[in-house]
C-alpha cells in the first residue's frame, strides 16, 4: 500500500479552505491522523467532525501562521495529544495582486510573512524536533506555477513563492541524511476563496480558457500529487518542485 499514510501524523497549514481543507480530507482518507490549522478555527471545526464521521482522526488547532512566536506551543500540543508531527505541509498562504511600483509595504511584507517566512519557522520547529528524536518525516510545501514563471501584477506573490522553492531545495539538501524529504507542488489555477470572484467574472474565464488545458484543476486533482510526494510511494523524491497545472508551466514565458 506504498500510497497510504497509516500512522502518520500529518500538520496542515491553511486547512480551513480550498487547497489545505482538500489535502486534508484527502490525506485522512489515506489513513493519516490530520492536524488542521488555521485562523478560522470554527471552519476547522465543521472539516474536522466531516473526517472523524468517516473514521479518520482529526484535530482543529487555531494559527496564525504569521506569528512564529506562536509554533512551538502548537508542537507541543500536538505531541501531547498523539505524538510527534511526521508530514508538515506548509499551504497557508495569500495572493494580493498589484503591480510592482502600487505594491504597498505592508502588502509585500505580509505575502512574505505568510508565503515564505511561515514555511521557513514552521519547517525549523518541525525539523527540529524529528532529529532530535532520530525519526524520518517530510515537508510538502504548496508553491505555485507562478514561482515557475510570472505575470503582471504578481511580483510580490511570485517572488514568495520563488523563495518557498530555494527553500524546498536547499531543505532537501540539509535533510536528505537526516531522513527528511522535502518536496513541492507547484499548483495552476485551482478556484478557491483567494481568486474565486475573479474567476466568476468573463474575463477570468476568459483567462482560464486561454491555458492550455482551458480550465481551472479540480482540487481532488490535488491529492494523488500530494500523496505521492508524501508516502513511501516518494522515498526516492527529494526536492522535487512538481506542478499540477495541466501542462500551463510549459506554456510560462
Ligand atoms: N488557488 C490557486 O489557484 C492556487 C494556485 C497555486 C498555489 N496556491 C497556493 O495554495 C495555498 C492555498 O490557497 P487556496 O487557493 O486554497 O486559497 P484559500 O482558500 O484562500 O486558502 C488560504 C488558506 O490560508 C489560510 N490562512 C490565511 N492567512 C493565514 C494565517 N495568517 N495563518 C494561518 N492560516 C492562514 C486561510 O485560513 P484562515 O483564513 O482561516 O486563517 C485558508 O485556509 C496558498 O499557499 C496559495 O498560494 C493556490
Amino acid at each position: 500500500m506504498p500510497f497510504r499514510l497509516d500512522e502518520q501524523i500529518v500538520l496542515i497549514t491553511g486547512a480551513s479552505s480550498g487547497i489545505g481543507a482538500a489535502l486534508a480530507r484527502g490525506f485522512a482518507a489515506a489513513g493519516a491522523s490530520v492536524v488542521l490549522a488555521a485562523r478560522r478555527l470554527d471552519r476547522l471545526e465543521a472539516i474536522a467532525t466531516e473526517i472523524r464521521a468517516s473514521g479518520a482522526r482529526a484535530l482543529p488547532l487555531a494559527l496564525d501562521a504569521s506569528d512564529p512566536k506562536s509554533f512551538s506551543a502548537l508542537f507541543d500540543r500536538v505531541e501531547q495529544e498523539w505524538g510527534l508531527i511526521n508530514v508538515l505541509i506548509n499551504n497557508a498562504g495569500l495572493a494580493r495582486p498589484a503591480r510592482f511600483l502600487k505594491t504597498s509595504d505592508r502588502d509585500f511584507a505580509e505575502t512574505m510573512r505568510l508565503n515564505f517566512e511561515a514555511p521557513w519557522f514552521l519547517s525549523q520547529e518541525f525539523a527540529a524536533r524529528l532529529i532530535a528524536a532520530k525519526r524520518s518525516g517530510c515537508i510538502l510545501n504548496i508553491a505555485s506555477v507562478l514561482a515557475l514563471g510570472s505575470g503582471p501584477g504578481y511580483a510580490a506573490y511570485s517572488s514568495s513563492k520563488g523563495a518557498l522553492v530555494q527553500l524546498t531545495r536547499s531543505l532537501a539538501l540539509e535533510f536528505t541524511r537526516a531522513g527528511i524529504r522535502v518536496n513541492a507542488l507547484a499548483p495552476g489555477w485551482f478556484v478557491t476563496e483567494m481568486n474565486e470572484h475573479w474567476f466568476a467574472t468573463p474575463e477570468g474565464q476568459t483567462y482560464l480558457q486561454s491555458t492550455p488545458a482551458g480550465r481551472a484543476g479540480q482540487l481532488e486533482e490535488l491529492i494523488g500529487p500530494a500523496l505521492l510526494l508524501c508516502s513511501k510511494a516518494g522515498s526516492f523524491l527529494n526536492g522535487v518542485i512538481l506542478p499540477v497545472d495541466g501542462g500551463h508551466h510549459v506554456a510560462l514565458k
